[in-house]
């Protein structure tokens, strides 16, 4: 052990104690009840990202409004979750019309809006000569208008509560993948639209972006199966990360509750990879 000498940057580590460590006292925590009585939607919340973050926002004193297509999905939830302070948002996002609609559910569940994730999406992988105009249509529609008029429909309450907005790109918004030049696209065009918000809306509300890398949710698990062999697919999706494995939804939760609390309050317009460092090169 090192013997813990002069300035007080340098002092033994204090055993922490539950309050510090978070709720149920979470191994490597440390990050307290940052949301207590902040109202959060995370859109496609029952499932995947969404629904780690959710839990995380739950754990850390938030009331949240799930994001759901499927009563189902969200009483799934909800099963997992009992007594949680959560509330349905259900619907399909896209359209203004359907996006602004989840988002005043949310509003009239939780009276009101601090935080908004937008983490529905929709991933397909397909050749470039095969995009047809429905595939083009459903990424476009689901990661880019939904994005965008979610954060639209929620701007008035964000405003009016110094709120803040986190946005789920990806690597692939920075980077090629193959057989995803429509998802690519997509998520390019999030981290864009996230900035160029970020140009009007700055000193009223703050937009950030996270930019994961494989993450092992069933939607990695269903283009895996889609693949015709998934082992193969799930071996090179743990290799593309120089860290050599695909995050946990807890490590893009994690992620994604730093940029919507207090301890991010100047952080805007960021681009926050999750990945290992997966952009950095080949
Ligand atoms: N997993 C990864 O490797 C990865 C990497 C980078 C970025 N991302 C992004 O992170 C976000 C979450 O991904 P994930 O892995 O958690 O995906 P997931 O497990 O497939 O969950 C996506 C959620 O979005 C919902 N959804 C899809 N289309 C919708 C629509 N039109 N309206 C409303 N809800 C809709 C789904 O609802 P249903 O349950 O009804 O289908 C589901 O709950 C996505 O934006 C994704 O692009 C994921």
């Amino acid at each position: 052990m090192h013997r813990v000498v002069g300035s007080s940057r340098f002092v033994k580590p204090r055993r922490i104690g539950r309050r510090q460590a978070g709720p149920g006292g979470r191994k490597g925590g440390g990050k307290g009840m940052r949301f207590v009585g902040k109202r959060v939607l995370v859109t496609g919340g029952a499932r995947g990202i969404g629904a780690a973050t959710a839990s995380a926002f739950l754990k850390e004193g938030a009331r949240v409004a799930i994001g759901a297509r499927r009563q189902s999905s969200f009483d799934a939830f909800a099963a997992a979750h009992p007594g949680a302070d959560i509330h349905p948002a259900l619907g399909e996002v896209g359209s203004q019309a359907k996006s602004t609609a989840v988002v005043k559910a949310a509003i009239a569940a939780l009276g009101g809006l601090d935080i908004l994730v937008n983490s529905a999406g929709y991933f397909a992988e397909v050749a470039v000569e095969d995009i047809d105009q429905a595939h083009w249509d459903r990424i476009m529609e689901t990661n880019v208008a939904g994005t965008f008029f979610c954060a639209q429909a929620a701007l008035p309450e964000l405003k009016k509560n110094k709120g803040n907005i986190v946005n789920l790109a990806s690597d692939a918004g920075l980077i090629g993948y193959p057989l995803g030049a429509a998802y690519s696209a997509s998520k390019a065009a999030v981290i864009n639209l996230s900035r160029a918000m970020v140009l009007e809306l700055a000193g009223r509300i703050r937009i950030n972006c996270v930019a994961p890398g494989n993450v092992d949710t069933d939607m990695i698990r269903e283009a895996a199966d889609a693949s015709g062999n998934a082992s193969a697919y799930l071996t090179r999706a743990n290799a593309r990360s120089p860290t050599k494995r695909m995050a946990t939804p807890q490590e893009v939760a994690d992620t994604i509750l730093y940029l919507a609390s207090d301890q991010a309050s100047f952080v805007n317009g960021a681009i926050l990879s999750v990945d290992g460092g997966g952009v950095c090169g080949f």
